[in-house]
């Protein structure tokens, strides 16, 4: 089963997470030559948004969604008229796993242990931040906030009620998009671009 371990007092400041996440050995992931990366975005957000981990802009950088898969992000959050400046932009598992080929690092997905481990982090920054809407974007993001493993294709569409009061919507990772061409690439826009339409809707 899964559900987030307990450990010790959890931070209660997102500064003092900050200084606790980086370095945290709770998982293998962070043993690796990586930094952590903090969510960012105002304390009293309305909207989380939540990916899967950071990847290796956000790690040279310490900062999430600034690489291709952030800016394709930023892109529909324009154009969708959601204030990436406003919203909470955080991720399920806070340090970058990969495998090194030469001088380049190759992402890897977090296992369901280590997104159930880090569970610990964003719970804590669920606990101050009180996002009444959270957008988990792909199957690491639900995951992490539902404690199981659902599809994208089933989960999207439809609110989840967190244990919290929060609203949960889930649409696909944008790095997805990124790995489609032609008409797949089309329908998965589309998609995607329906999902933030619909959490526009929520957030009013
Ligand atoms: N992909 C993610 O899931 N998060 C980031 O911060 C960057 C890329």
């Amino acid at each position: 089963e899964t559900g987030a371990l307990a450990f010790e007092e959890r931070p209660e400041t997102l500064p003092a997470i900050a200084r606790a996440i980086e370095n945290c050995r709770k998982c293998p992931i962070g043993e690796l030559h990586n930094r952590a990366v903090m969510g960012e975005g105002p304390r009293d957000a309305t909207l989380m948004i939540v990916g899967e981990q950071p990847g290796d802009q956000e790690d040279e950088s310490g900062r999430p969604f600034v690489g291709p898969a952030g800016q394709l992000l930023d892109q529909y959050l324009e154009r969708t008229g959601i204030d990436r400046g406003a919203a909470y932009v955080t991720n399920a598992v806070k340090h970058f796993k990969y495998v090194q080929r030469g001088k380049r690092r190759i992402h890897q997905s977090p296992g369901a242990k280590e997104i159930d481990t880090c569970r610990w982090w964003i719970e804590a920054e669920r606990t101050i931040v009180k996002p009444k809407l959270v957008l988990a974007l792909g199957a690491s993001a639900a995951r992490s906030l539902l404690g199981r493993t659902v599809s994208i294709s089933k989960a999207r569409g439809q609110p989840f009620a967190l244990e919290d009061g929060a609203e949960m919507w889930v649409s696909a990772h944008p790095s997805y998009l990124l790995r489609l061409e032609g008409e797949a690439r089309e329908k998965q826009a589309a998609l995607f671009a329906a999902d933030l339409a619909a959490v526009k809707e929520r957030l009013g």
